[in-house]
């Protein structure tokens, strides 16, 4: 058992390494020390986000008729919040180490001793609960058992928007807390503005921000990240089919997305917010366990209660085929790209020894790929070699991202574009020029190399990246 942890925990560390030495995610503000639980994307990670975002925008909104988009803003009426129950109830329950004063979350210190903790505990009950467990207790940072009183902390990151007093904390702005709220505050409009009708999806990515207690776990958990979510609108008595279908399609979607099978699982929320009907997460099988990658929650009709009291607007839909009023139920899918870009790499992190050499090789599914097709002269030095290769590079960019090589010796390359999941690589070589205008393909996983003619490179690749 330990054993295993520890094979695990060299994972993460192999991972997180790996992000940084290959150019998928740096820490942020790095040259000043950092900044905690804050990353950035580096030119790989950048493209990956970009291939999951489109998978998902493909997923959610291109293939579903009943699905339409939207981009809302980041700061929103701050009584959107009060509305949503964030300014009042958003909050995690934090102890301060006092030897070390390193701040955690004491759910996350009661879950490691097998102690479930409620979100909707006051924060009375929590300190009874912490208190009862104390003895088994440790800071997970110094080992020590002596804490502060538990406090409940507003995750809400406030702002000054607009607002040009001195004391502007005591009417703040707020960096929204989740992109949902903008779908349930522009419901009406795509209702009113688009030829939607019940049921229908709106679908949004975008950023987040949250103060979270604890920066651990990479990029799992972090302060600002975004998020992939899509609500659908329902009739009442159809929610729970809704969310049936919902559910299945999601599982589904990261079949699609790569992912392997054993390495996801449904968790059903066993304490429900009062107005939820039921709550499941996907989870994910990281180094460090089995954690929510995406939840998705039958919410009833509480987001459309709570903005049409807020707001003094009706926001009842009349339905067109039946003829009724109605107050529409929301099914949610939301999602981190983050997370997902975590769990994706995790997933396709592979090393292996292929004639006694090592060689570490990301599996994923070829579409995700930063870098579709590399291009390289087979030497350096010859420059018609190398003219053709820029021919070649120069036609396939226009439809891939792809990347020209001429560094090093061919296998070092190789190892270079397996590192970061390329699936193809074309080497121009001196039978190009002389015999028959053909180059290597090389794959990424069998490591076979097949002769193709330059003129038919394109359908090549076509069948190849066929969605
Ligand atoms: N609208 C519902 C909602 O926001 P959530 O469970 O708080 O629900 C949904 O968040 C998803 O957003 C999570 O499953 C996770 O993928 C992602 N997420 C939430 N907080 C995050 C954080 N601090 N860092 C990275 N991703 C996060």
């Amino acid at each position: 058992m330990k054993k295993e942890k520890k094979q695990d925990d060299n994972k993460m560390e192999k991972i997180v390494s790996f992000c940084k030495r290959r150019g998928f995610v740096y820490p942020s503000s790095e040259i000043y020390g950092g900044f905690a639980a804050i990353y950035d994307f580096g030119p790989y990670g950048v493209e990956l986000e970009n291939n999951i975002k489109k998978f998902w925008w493909r997923y959610m909104v291109q293939l579903r008729d009943d699905i339409v988009g939207l981009d809302s803003s980041i700061f929103m009426h701050p009584k959107i919040w009060e509305a949503s129950g964030h300014v009042s109830g958003f909050a995690d329950p934090l102890v301060e180490c006092k030897k070390c004063n390193a701040r955690l979350r004491v759910d996350h210190l009661l879950e490691d001793v097998g102690v479930a903790a409620d979100e909707k505990m006051s924060e009375k009950e929590i300190n009874e609960i912490f208190l009862a467990n104390k003895e088994k207790i440790k800071c997970t940072n110094c080992g020590k058992k002596d804490f502060t009183e538990v406090k409940k902390f507003n995750l809400l990151v406030k702002a000054n928007l607009g607002n040009f007093t001195e004391d502007w904390t005591k009417d703040p702005a707020y960096l929204r807390g989740e992109t949902c709220q903008g779908i349930y505050v522009n419901y009406k409009n795509v209702v009113d503005t688009t030829r939607v009708k019940i049921p229908f999806g709106i679908a949004q990515i975008g950023k987040a921000f949250r103060n979270e207690i604890t920066a651990r776990q990479f990029i799992f958990r972090t302060r600002e990240f975004e998020q992939m979510e899509m609500q659908y609108f329902t009739e009442p008595e159809n929610e729970m089919l809704e969310y049936e279908k919902l559910r299945a399609y999601r599982w589904q979607y990261y079949l699609d997305l790569g992912i392997k099978q054993e390495n996801l699982k449904w968790l059903k929320h066993a304490n429900l917010v009062f107005y939820a009907k039921e709550a499941y997460d996907i989870e994910y099988n990281f180094p460090f366990g089995y954690k929510e990658l995406e939840g998705v929650h039958a919410r009833g009709d509480y987001d459309l209660t709570q903005h049409s009291k807020f707001s003094g607007k009706d926001l009842s839909y009349n339905d067109p085929v039946s003829g009724k009023k109605y107050l529409p139920h929301i099914i949610e899918s939301s999602v981190g790209v983050g997370r997902t870009l975590l769990a994706v790499l995790c997933d396709a992190y592979t090393e292996e020894t292929v004639n006694g050499e090592e060689r570490v090789v990301l599996k994923f599914a070829k579409n995700l790929a930063p870098v579709k097709i590399a291009v390289f002269p087979l030497l350096k030095n010859k420059p018609n070699l190398v003219a053709k290769a820029k021919e070649i590079f120069d036609s396939l960019k226009l439809d891939y991202m792809c990347e020209f090589d001429d560094n090093g010796n061919i296998g070092k390359r190789y190892r270079r574009q397996d590192e970061i999941g390329t699936p193809y690589c074309v080497t121009v070589d001196f039978e190009t020029l002389e015999k028959d205008d053909s180059v290597t393909v090389r794959d990424r996983d069998s490591m076979k190399q097949e002769r193709v003619k330059i003129t038919e490179l394109e359908s090549f690749f076509a069948e190849k990246f066929k969605k």
